[in-house]
């Protein structure tokens, strides 16, 4: 399998993320509700958009928001979207961009990502479980609340 690299989002690559595809029944996973919601109410400044890039084409996007004044602790270091083309997908790309997210978390000296969603069958939890998310609440909407541990080696 070729290498994987890790880019910021730029004029070119927006349009490339934009034309990434999902595997039918993914759609409703994509932008849990408090997400929609605390995006009105969010600085832009503190947005960190990445896309991974394998043979020169981007196979997947992460948006991650670090935003250590949010008044609500599951939105001041989260993951807020993920998402890898969906011929690309099991081969590694999400794990890939998640790690480079941990990385980032932790040069900033956070100690706790947490990301929302949804469960069901066609979602993404078992992947963020394998990643090392582990549940620890809900969001008013029901959404799940999964925290990884950075103090942790
Ligand atoms: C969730 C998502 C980002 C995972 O990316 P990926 O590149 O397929 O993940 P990886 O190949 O790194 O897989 C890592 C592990 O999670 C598992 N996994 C990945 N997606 C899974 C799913 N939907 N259901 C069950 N297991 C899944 C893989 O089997 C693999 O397990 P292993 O480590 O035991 O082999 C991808 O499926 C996706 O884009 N989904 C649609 C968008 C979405 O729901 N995003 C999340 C909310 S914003």
């Amino acid at each position: 399998m070729s290498e994987l690299r890790l880019e910021e989002l730029s004029a070119s690559t927006i349009v490339a993320v934009n034309r990434l595809s999902l595997k039918p029944g993914q759609e409703q996973f994509i932008t849990p509700v408090s997400y929609a919601a605390a995006l009105a109410v969010t600085p832009a400044n503190t947005a960190w958009q990445r896309v991974a890039v394998r043979d020169d084409r981007v196979v997947g996007f992460i948006h991650a928001n670090f935003d250590a004044e949010n008044s609500r602790p599951e939105f001041r270091a989260a993951l807020w979207r993920i998402n890898v083309d969906a011929k690309q997908q099991g081969t590694g790309v999400g794990t890939f961009i998640v790690n480079e997210l941990i990385k980032e978390a932790r040069s900033r000296g956070i100690e706790k990502l947490t990301v929302l969603y949804e469960a069901g069958d066609e979602g993404p939890e078992q992947f963020f479980l394998n990643v090392g998310f582990k549940p620890e609440g809900e969001t008013e909407y029901g959404e799940i609340i999964a925290a990884y541990d950075l103090t942790s080696a």
